[in-house]
């Protein structure tokens, strides 16, 4: 058989099973098409020559096992393959981070433009799982020092192994920390792409998110258990002109109606995704008083 029978093959294959595909990929054929790529240790963009090539029993039994645990384990490729790309990069990932997919790529290969009249000397990304948006950022921003920050000390592992991939060391820093708590100094940019999925919503999603880690999706009943904090506390560590990029994915619409007065200024990508918005230093010290509103004392609480 010819690899590209083989994800002919595979495609038929996935396209039958009750998968999902949205980690990394949107369909069956660019699935079967990664899974097989990857098995064979082929990338992505392979000459079509080299997918007329025929492979050995041994490389069909790899795939086919590749593609079996796809199907029972229901773990997204990616975990399966151990590496994601985002934004042209390629990262370690495994299960103790999410799959990366944010939109944010887009707006780090765009290097924030309009909104950065400048390069920023130093970026956080807060909550960054395999660090991939920090990550990125560095390479956007060669002379920037960037700090990456997550709760999960497993998850910062696999940052590190990152930092270290991509030979980053002398400029990007892993802490653990929660939110805030031990980020040092103050920033141009904050990025981040934190929980923000309702509990409701996450007990409803397919399989392979929940092959995810739960603290990496789920921020309480309305989804902004973490945003409202990282908006009140985030002025503490801007500079001036400083900026904030946060993405709250589908739970857009509940945050402005939760908060009408604040002008969110919601990104359009070309590429797709959506959700994601930012404000200034100036916007959020302005509107401090409707983040720590009363009646939002519970979800701000000790602070
Ligand atoms: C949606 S994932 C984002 C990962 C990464 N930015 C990306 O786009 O792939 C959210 C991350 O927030 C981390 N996290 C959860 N609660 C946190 C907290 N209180 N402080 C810091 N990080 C937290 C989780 O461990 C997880 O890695």
């Amino acid at each position: 058989m010819t690899v590209i029978q083989l994800i002919e093959q595979a495609t038929q294959a996935l396209t039958k099973q009750p998968l999902y595909f949205g980690h990394g990929t949107d369909s069956a054929e660019q699935e079967a098409r990664w899974l097989v790529l990857g098995a064979l240790g082929l990338d992505w963009e392979t000459a079509a020559a080299e997918l007329e090539q025929a492979v050995d029993a041994a490389a069909e039994t790899t795939v086919q096992a590749i593609l079996e645990k796809r199907v029972e384990t229901r773990q997204p490729a990616a975990y399966l393959l151990g590496e994601c790309w985002f934004a042209g990069l390629p990262f370690n990932v495994d299960e103790r981070v999410i799959v990366p997919r944010s939109p944010f790529a887009e707006l780090i290969l765009n290097k924030f433009k309009p909104w950065l009249s400048e390069p920023p000397k130093r970026v956080l990304d807060l909550c960054c799982g395999s660090g991939c948006m920090g990550i990125a950022a560095a390479m956007a921003f060669p002379e920037a020092q960037v700090d990456i920050i997550d709760l999960s000390p497993d998850a910062l592992d696999v940052a590190r192994s990152n930092i270290e991939r991509h030979q980053l060391q002398g400029r990007v820093r892993a802490i653990e920390s929660d939110l805030f708590a031990h980020a040092e100094g103050t920033y141009d940019l904050i990025l981040s792409n934190p929980p923000y999925v309702p509990q409701w919503e996450y007990d409803a999603l397919p399989a392979e998110y929940h092959r995810e880690p739960e603290m990496s999706l789920v921020a309480g009943e309305d989804g902004l258990d973490l945003v409202i904090p990282m908006m009140l506390q985030a002025p503490n560590y801007l500079n001036e002109g400083g900026r904030v990029f946060i993405e709250v994915g589908n739970t857009d619409e509940y945050l402005a109606n939760c908060f009408p007065e604040v002008p969110f200024e919601w990104i359009e990508f070309s590429n797709g995704g959506s959700g994601v918005y930012t404000l200034s230093c100036e916007q959020l010290v302005a509107h401090k008083n409707d983040f720590s509103d009363d009646s939002l004392s519970d979800l701000v609480e000790g602070l």
